[in-house]
């Protein structure tokens, strides 16, 4: 697509519902795939087999997830019987990072260097055999890093010479509340994580509860600055 299209496209796609984003993405690509975390964003799968069959669905597994949050991923494989790829870090840069800084260098350094091994190597793997992606980022996750997230996008970031990798963001107008309004309206199985106080959920370690009326990335990497809260998996969104 040129950036004409994708021009045309965000223009037809804005402020549309979900499901007007996400069956547009699938009519338009057929090598398309749904980035899945194993948390909320379980509803793009559930909306999505219901226009189509055969759909792609991958999952960064950093190594470092909680055991509720890959045991909730194998209930998703069975429940929708659908295949979930699990995408892990190089073996080798992975050992050299824990050699040299241990299993915990988030805490000292940030979170990048880790981040980037474990989640975006794997990443821009699986994305340069693909034509677009299809991700549940909202607009009300972050008031620091996603309210300028579009419908559609091309998503420079992962977009290579040979590859023009197009984005969709079915779920960025939707609020946290609406998402639960359709978990429970459809009856979706969750994280059980969800139901002790998670919100947001990442990588074990970089995650915590958060309080009563704390904003839900407020329990992601707790640790820094809220402007700095992208692993990298949507780096366009750090303005400079
Ligand atoms: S993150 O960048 O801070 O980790 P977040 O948890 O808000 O992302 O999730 C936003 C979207 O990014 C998810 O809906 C999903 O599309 C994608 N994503 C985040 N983590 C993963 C993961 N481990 N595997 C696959 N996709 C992920
Ligand atoms: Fe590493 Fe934490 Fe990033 Fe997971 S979220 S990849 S453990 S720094």
């Amino acid at each position: 697509m040129t950036t004409f299209d994708i021009q045309t496209l965000q223009t037809e796609l804005h402020n549309k519902s979900p499901r007007k984003i996400l069956r547009t993405a699938l009519e338009q690509f057929d090598n398309i795939a749904i980035s899945f975390s194993g948390a909320e964003d379980v509803i793009l799968i559930d909306m999505a087999l219901q226009m189509k069959k055969n759909i792609q669905v991958f999952s960064l597994d950093t190594g470092r997830l909680h055991p509720e949050t890959y045991r909730f991923i194998e209930q998703v494989r069975k429940y929708y019987k659908i295949e979930i790829e699990c995408l892990t870090p190089n073996p080798a840069t992975l050992e050299k990072l824990v050699k040299e800084k241990g299993l915990f260098s988030f805490y000292e350094d940030d979170h990048k260097e880790c981040c980037g091994i474990r989640k975006v190597e794997p990443l821009r793997r699986k994305l340069s055999q693909l034509d677009a992606w299809i991700t549940g980022q909202r607009k009300d996750q972050s008031l620091d890093t996603r309210q300028d997230i579009p419908e559609v996008q091309i998503d420079g970031a992962f977009s290579t010479d040979d590859n023009q990798l197009i984005k969709f963001n079915p779920l960025l107008n939707w609020s946290s509340a609406q998402v639960w309004d359709y978990i429970e309206a459809y009856e979706v199985p969750f994280n059980p994580l969800h139901q002790q106080g998670f919100i947001s959920i990442g990588c074990e370690p970089c995650t915590r509860a958060v309080l009563p009326n704390q904003h839900e990335r407020a329990g992601r990497w707790w640790w820094e600055d809220a402007t700095k809260k992208e692993c990298g998996l949507h780096a366009a969104n750090i303005k400079d």
